[in-house]
């Protein structure tokens, strides 16, 4: 999730796109770069870390008079953090910025340098302008040659590409990441990630949708469709609030993120879930030789994450799996043997008690391997290695869409390790990945589940309290449900085994104490039912979810009924961050800062 910025006109270009790239830090800014083309001058900057590092790096430099100019803001995905890996990427003569993941990279790569062409970073984007150089040379066409160059490339993309071989022109093309056209009075064109980059320059926006592609120069966009057709631009008047467009429409970047899960789970799985196998190009061979038993450490959110793995890897790859809470880890002794390859999970990286937990492993002469939201932080530095959820910034400090992403690439990785262990044959295997390949499905918020939750949540804006309940993996789950209402909402809310409600929290049953009862369909269904008919005697309310009718739930949520427990557990997730969140409009709480939270807790 990375931010873009374009510009073709006479004003001074510079101040243009870090302007631009400065409202789009929310999108990434492990590092950030501009390249400037006037007339024949080609010019370029890249720095690592915040915006401010390149506005500092640049602050001599002036690109007054007409020119073409392009932006980016990273969120690496491939290649660390690094002025090598930042954007734009050189070819001989080009620039390109990109957001988004090319799936077939690595084969583009190869053929590349089997033709001697030298690369500098490690990104998967640096393919393009080298690919575009190559079909330039051989068709002696730039717009041709951008053509050909996309037609080339698999998976998500929004890209700007200049070449001082045509110095009035840019070139674009989005598929699967977000990129917009700006237009104004003075005949300027600005292309942007998202609206708040060219609020105040342009006046109205056309966004383009996957597959288009095309070229703009000073005076005229042209447009291709998917199938190569022409089009016509219609655009549309802009907003003119930046917060608001930030949000993109949403109340709050908790909503804007609930509603991104979809989205972003696909480019968890880009270039990882293949038709047959899963991929880590992080995991070097050998590096899991000799590992017979996982323990993962977390706090939070990412601690039911983790707590959620733990039943998949014994119960898919074979191997023992014990999951433990941070700041309880680093001071209970623990005893720590070689075989135990130490996971750690962390949104932010830079937990305070996550990290000291993974130095104490490190210590212990242990493997270390974390999930984790952002590169290049603490905890991806400390590790081994790290796999990267490729979340996007996640402004809310209650999380969701991290929380989804660590679930979906800890699955993906018992999967992973089960096939290495040789545990699961190809065609479990195959199930597994078709299974997989559902999750974006199952994270779609519609309308109407969306509109039945705002209305139900008047009903639970008092009462003694919550109790989310389920079992198995929806246990962890209701550990969350209970977390993300107690964050926003301040109501007190527990998660519990549900098959524990009868070992004395049960005393607690009475119309005013409200349960929300996990019942999915493909896993110990009849179990769960009785213990929410046992909860529904004594005269709780219940609100229960669930693909089959319950009749004696107060409140009822259908799911769909789906094939494998994951998609279940995916779907009733969303339910419960929907709920917490509506609950906590409704009591007019700040949703995205709730009271003594921080996003990241670097203290112990
Ligand atoms: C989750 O909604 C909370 N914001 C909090 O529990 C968070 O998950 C926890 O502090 C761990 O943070 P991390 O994932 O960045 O390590």
């Amino acid at each position: 999730m990375c931010g873009i910025v374009g510009y073709i006109g006479e004003d001074e270009k510079k101040e243009i796109l870090l302007e631009g790239l400065k409202e789009l830090e929310y999108r990434g800014y492990d590092s950030a770069g501009i390249a400037v083309i006037d007339k024949e001058h080609l010019e370029s900057f890249k720095a690592v870390g915040k915006l401010e590092n390149l506005i500092r790096k640049t602050q001599d430099f002036k690109a007054p008079g007409f020119g073409v100019a392009i932006g980016h803001t990273r969120w690496a995905t491939h290649g660390k953090p690094t002025e090598l890996n930042a954007h734009p990427h050189l070819g001989k003569y080009s620039y390109v910025v990109h957001n988004g993941i090319i799936e077939n990279y690595q084969e583009l790569k190869k053929e590349l340098i089997n033709s001697g062409i030298n690369f500098l970073s490690q990104t998967d984007t640096e393919v393009i302008v080298h690919l575009f150089e190559k079909y330039k040379e051989e068709l002696n066409d730039n717009f041709e040659a951008f053509k050909k160059t996309i037609e080339r490339i698999d998976g998500a993309y929004a890209i700007l590409l200049i070449t001082k071989d045509e110095p009035d022109t840019i070139f674009f093309a989005k598929n699967g990441s977000p990129l917009l056209i700006g237009f104004n009075d003075k005949n300027e064109v600005f292309f942007a990630s998202s609206d708040t980059a060219i609020i105040g320059k342009a006046n109205r926006v056309y966004y383009l949708e996957d597959g288009e592609f095309g070229y703009a120069k000073k005076d005229k966009v042209v447009l291709f469709d998917k199938d190569g057709n022409l089009k016509e631009i219609n655009t549309k008047p802009l907003a003119t609030d930046k917060l608001s467009a930030q949000k993109e429409g949403f109340r709050f970047f908790m909503e804007k993120e609930i509603y991104e899960q979809s989205n972003v789970v696909v480019d968890t799985m880009l270039g990882r879930v293949l038709d047959s196998e899963i991929v880590f190009d992080e995991i070097k061979e050998g590096f899991l030789d000799g590992i017979d038993a996982i323990k993962i450490c977390a706090c939070g959110t990412s601690y039911h994450s983790a707590l959620a793995s733990s039943y998949l890897f014994e119960r898919i790859a074979k191997i023992r799996c014990d999951v433990e809470i941070a700041s309880e880890f680093r001071y209970k002794e623990p005893l720590l043997s070689k075989d135990t390859l130490f996971i750690t999970i962390s949104q932010s990286g830079e937990t305070a008690d996550t990290l000291e937990a993974l130095k104490m492993a490190k210590r212990a002469g242990l493997k270390s391997l974390t999930i984790c939201n952002v590169d290049n932080s603490s905890i991806v530095r400390e590790s081994d290695v790290a796999l990267l959820t490729r979340a996007g910034i996640e402004k809310g400090v209650a999380s969701t869409k991290a929380f989804a992403t660590q679930t979906l690439l800890l699955w993906m990785f018992v999967l992973y390790l089960a096939s290495k262990r040789g545990v699961i044959s190809k065609e479990f295997l195959e199930e597994e990945i078709r299974h997989l390949r559902e999750t974006p499905k199952a994270l779609k918020v519609t309308d109407k589940l969306h509109s039945k939750i705002h209305r139900l949540s008047k009903r639970y804006l008092h009462g003694h309290g919550f109790f989310f309940i389920g079992r198995d993996i929806f246990y962890p789950l209701a550990l969350e449900g209970a977390l993300k209402l107690k964050e926003i909402s301040y109501l007190h809310a527990e998660g519990y085994p549900a098959g524990e409600m009868k070992h004395g929290p049960i005393a607690l049953a009475d119309s005013e104490l409200f349960t929300i009862a996990l019942m999915p369909k493909t896993l110990l269904y009849e179990k769960i039912k009785s213990n929410v008919e046992e909860l529904s005697a004594r005269d709780a309310t219940i609100l229960a979810i669930s693909p089959e009718p319950f009749e004696l739930a107060d409140d009822f949520i259908q799911t769909k009924y789906a094939t494998h427990p994951m998609i279940e557990f995916f779907e009733m997730m969303v339910i419960t961050q929907l709920l917490a969140m509506e609950v906590a409009i409704r009591l007019g709480n700040d949703v995205d800062m709730p009271r003594n939270l921080a996003k990241s807790v670097t203290v112990e």
